[in-house]
């Protein structure tokens, strides 16, 4: 949806572009109105369907539960990135309410968007832990750390996201450096 959202506002401002060397929106203010609106409209859809895509839960985490969906995500993030990622999960499904499991999969794909984004990284470890009282999450990228950004890490939005959806299960995301260089955020979740 996005491609072709993307697509369509591309090819309606080239459109825009050819009419107005011809000289048409000049001569007609109303059309350019309609081309302007159009534009705010592809906008507004395109910021529709990021929500609903967050909203919704993934089907793997439904069928196949939190562990096989953040060594699927992983593996996922591994091929589309080249970064190498260390993974040390527990074995089979410990038992979870899914509001708790679909908040800790929800961080941990924020997690990784930010090792993407921010970290220059080489290398991550991620490891999950399932004790019957807890949840617990630790990864660690090799990148360029937090540094004087400890704070920034603090105002923004994601980071800000990840917090509520920790809080709203009475949980808790803590960032710190890794020893080395780099960057660890932990989230810990009660378990019941
Ligand atoms: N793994 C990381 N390595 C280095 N810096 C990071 C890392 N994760 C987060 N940061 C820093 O923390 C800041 C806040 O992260 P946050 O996710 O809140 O915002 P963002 O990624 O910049 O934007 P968005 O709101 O779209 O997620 C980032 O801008 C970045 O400077
Ligand atoms: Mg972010």
């Amino acid at each position: 949806m996005g491609q072709a959202l993307t697509a369509l506002k591309l090819d309606l401002a080239a459109l825009e572009h050819e009419l107005c060397r011809g000289d048409l929106c000049r001569t007609d203010g109303e059309l350019k109105q309609r081309i302007a609106t159009m534009s705010a409209t592809i906008e507004s859809v395109f910021q529709m369907s990021m929500k609903i895509c967050t909203e919704l839960r993934p089907a793997v985490l439904d069928h196949l539960g939190l562990v096989a969906a953040i060594e699927w995500a992983t593996r996922d993030f591994e091929a589309r990135t080249g970064i190498f990622c260390n993974l040390d999960l527990p074995e089979g499904n410990a038992p979870m309410e899914s509001r708790r499991a679909t908040a800790m999969f929800r961080i941990f794909q924020e997690i990784l968007t930010n090792i993407i984004r921010h970290a220059a990284a080489t290398e991550v470890s991620i490891r999950l832990a399932c004790a019957e009282a807890a949840l617990l999450l630790e990864v660690s990228d090799n990148g360029m750390g937090l540094g004087k950004n400890l704070s920034a890490a603090e105002a923004g939005l994601g980071v800000i996201g990840m917090r509520e959806r920790a809080l709203a299960v009475g949980g808790l995301v803590k960032f710190s450096e890794t020893i080395g260089g780099g960057t660890t955020v932990v989230v810990q979740i009660p378990n019941r």
